[in-house]
């Protein structure tokens, strides 16, 4: 954890939720407003088709709602599409961007995720900008290598502790249950401090880096308590709420 920074846990549902699955949102709300404090943000990021009915189900809760990408154009010609003007107005206050699986089966390189990033800010949310290196490149001793490009690709020069996260997404850790040792975490995550910081000043000092990849509630505790690790971001283990908020309890341990 970074001293004097508010953590986040973040979940990020990919492609699953239906009007069925609201009622998780509503059990994850009522966990969080059962605590007397709470030592961490909250949020949800939930596919485009559930982000409304989301955010009118957390609206009087400690828990907002996220969407997990968005078109770096305002409105126009792109059928398909959603803008981050469109998620803001259907009640997300944050949008995932540059997910792997969005640069993996989308093509999305650096500058359409740094574009997606700016097109968060013109709508006045937060970004969560994610970086990770594939299997091969830590293998290949380039995980610094590879993060560090992408930072510099993915993240633009407007970038403030507010209007964005930094999530650390080792490709090989998501969805895998494989994680990095502790080790592994901590040092990737001081090196992501360490460029932030030379290129963003006290803003890159301040700014959460997430950790995402195979987390769940039986390591949260002991990846949150990593130093220059701000939470987390994910996956599989978000769509339940009670692991959702085992996971969440990780930042009080
Ligand atoms: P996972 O996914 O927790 O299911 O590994 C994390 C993510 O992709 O954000």
């Amino acid at each position: 954890m970074t001293p004097g920074v508010t953590p986040i846990v973040a979940g990020n549902w990919k492609m699953n939720g239906t009007a069925a699955s609201l009622d998780e949102i509503g059990d994850v709300c009522a966990g969080l407003d059962a605590e007397d404090t709470l030592p961490h943000e909250t949020l949800l990021c939930v596919p485009a088709t559930l982000v409304e009915r989301a955010a009118a189900v957390a609206a009087e809760s400690a828990l907002s709602i996220g969407g997990e990408d968005c078109h770096a154009k305002e409105s126009g010609a792109h059928t398909g599409d959603i803008s981050a003007e469109m998620l803001a107005d259907a009640g997300a206050s944050f949008i995932i961007v540059g997910h792997s699986e969005r640069r993996t089966d989308h093509g999305e390189t650096d500058a359409v995720v740094a574009a997606k990033a700016e097109a968060v800010w013109r709508a006045g949310l937060t970004a969560i900008i994610c970086v990770g290196e594939t299997r091969e490149e830590r293998e290949a001793g380039k995980a610094e290598e590879v993060v560090g490009a992408q930072l510099a690709g993915s993240v633009p020069a407007a970038m403030t502790a507010t209007n964005a996260v930094i999530a650390y997404e080792p490709v090989w850790a998501i969805g895998t249950g494989l994680v990095p040792s502790n080790d592994d975490i901590g040092a990737m995550h001081t090196f992501i401090r360490k460029t932030m910081s030379s290129r963003f000043g006290a803003e890159g000092e301040a700014v959460r880096i997430l950790y995402g990849g195979s987390v769940k509630p039986g390591n949260a505790a002991e990846i949150f308590a990593i130093a220059n690790v701000d939470g987390g971001l994910i996956g599989g283990a978000s769509l339940k709420a009670a692991d959702f908020l085992a996971i969440c309890d990780g930042i009080n341990a």
